[in-house]
């Protein structure tokens, strides 16, 4: 196939691409690059897929010098005009969307770039899937959408439409105008709802990175609502497996969709809506207690309230992934800590007597 995949500059749409290309698809990968975290590491996964940096332009097309089949463009999805000479040049067959400005807290006080990417963006995305006639568009949600719903563990077939931040809204936005474009223009569309993405290369703003980059630095780390949230960390790799399953199977319409007793997850329109998680929740302290037995450290714990924006708990109901495409993740979170903190110390170089004195001194063996 030929796939456009955007955002893979980004932490998952790295991990995409590699998976994508290593079994022969042809890739064309997008990705404004912007600095919402260190531009050195979207760089670094870059080169790692033999993206050269050096010399890039934006609009104009890069060839990896390690895969024949991967070709990046630097582009902004707000860029209309560039995105359909993308979307003309290539003729894709599949699309997967991944740009978006990630982050909850961030939407908090930099509320516009949410609209600009994950909206304004994203409609930039649909107008061209249903204009150049894309056999199917899966796309980025998130396992936020379900804000305040309590009935755990999270369903698609059950009403997320209580957003506690405007990240989680943006990403609710996208499938509803997903819906709008699946009913009006046949465009088949999928959503993935994916719970706290964690492995190699990850993103310096989410938990794991800071809480191995603070535990080695020997600073201490700040862990919210004391410790008792309850996060479906999900592997990037299983979360990539996951998506690689979508768009192999583009979204048909549910026969018996019955619009008396609507399901938000399915449509008589070829849309539907899966979550990808793991589905076993842990507590953060937990979570925490595992990278301090795998890098033996004890860290150095603030413990603060709960953050506006976040919610308590996340746990993924996987059954309508696994019962449509017989896919469910399944690494642990123990399998998955120890690949980060491998991939972490390798990538930065972290040596035993680069460690912070303070950190030694808390070595726990
Ligand atoms: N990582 C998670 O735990 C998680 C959980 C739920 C949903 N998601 C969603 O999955 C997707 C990928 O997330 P990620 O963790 O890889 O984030 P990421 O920030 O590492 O990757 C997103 C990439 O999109 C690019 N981008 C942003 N705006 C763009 C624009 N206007 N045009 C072109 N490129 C743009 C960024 O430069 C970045 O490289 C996002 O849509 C995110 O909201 C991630």
């Amino acid at each position: 196939m030929k796939i456009l995949v955007t955002g893979t500059a980004g932490f998952i749409g790295y991990h995409l691409v590699k998976n994508l290309l290593d079994r022969g698809d042809t890739v064309v990968g997008i990705d404004c690059i912007n600095d919402y975290y260190d531009v050195k590491l979207k760089h670094a996964r870059l080169e790692d897929t033999g993206i050269r940096v050096a010399g890039m332009e934006y609009g104009k097309p890069v060839y990896s010098h390690s895969y024949p089949n991967y070709t990046f463009i630097k582009l902004d999805i707000l860029d209309k005009e560039q995105l359909e000479l993308c979307f003309k040049t290539y003729q894709f067959d599949a699309v997967c969307n991944l740009a978006a400005q990630a982050g909850v807290r961030y939407s908090l006080t930099n509320p516009e770039v949410y609209i600009d990417s994950n909206i304004k963006g994203f409609l930039n995305i649909l107008e061209c899937c249903r204009h150049f006639k894309i056999k199917h568009l899966a796309y980025a949600s998130s396992s936020s959408v379900y804000g305040l719903n309590k009935n755990m563990p999270f369903n698609e077939h059950n009403i997320a439409d209580h957003p506690v931040s405007l990240y989680a809204a943006s990403k609710k936005a996208n499938e509803m105008m997903a819906h709008t474009y699946s009913h009006l223009f046949n465009v088949r569309t999928t959503g993935l709802r994916f719970f706290t993405v964690y492995g190699p290369w990850g993103r310096p703003d989410m938990a794991l990175f800071i809480f191995t980059k603070n535990m080695l630095e020997g600073k201490p780390i700040e862990v919210f609502n004391n410790g008792n949230m309850l996060r479906d960390f999900t592997y990037v790799d299983d979360i990539v497996e996951g998506i690689v399953h979508v768009i192999d199977n583009p979204a048909e319409p549910n026969p018996n969709w019955d619009a008396q007793n609507p399901d938000p997850a399915t449509s008589k329109a070829p849309f539907r809506i899966f979550n990808i998680g793991r589905g076993a929740p842990i507590s953060l302290l937990g979570f925490v207690e595992e990278i301090e037995s795998q890098m033996h450290i004890t860290a150095k714990k603030i413990l603060l309230p709960m953050q506006e924006g976040d919610v308590a708990e996340t746990c993924a109901d996987v059954s309508h992934l696994d019962d449509a495409l017989n896919y469910k993740p399944k690494t642990s979170v123990h399998d998955g800590v120890a690949k980060f903190t491998a991939w972490y110390k390798e990538f930065y170089n972290v040596k035993y007597e680069d460690l912070a004195p303070v950190a030694i001194g808390v070595l726990t063996h």
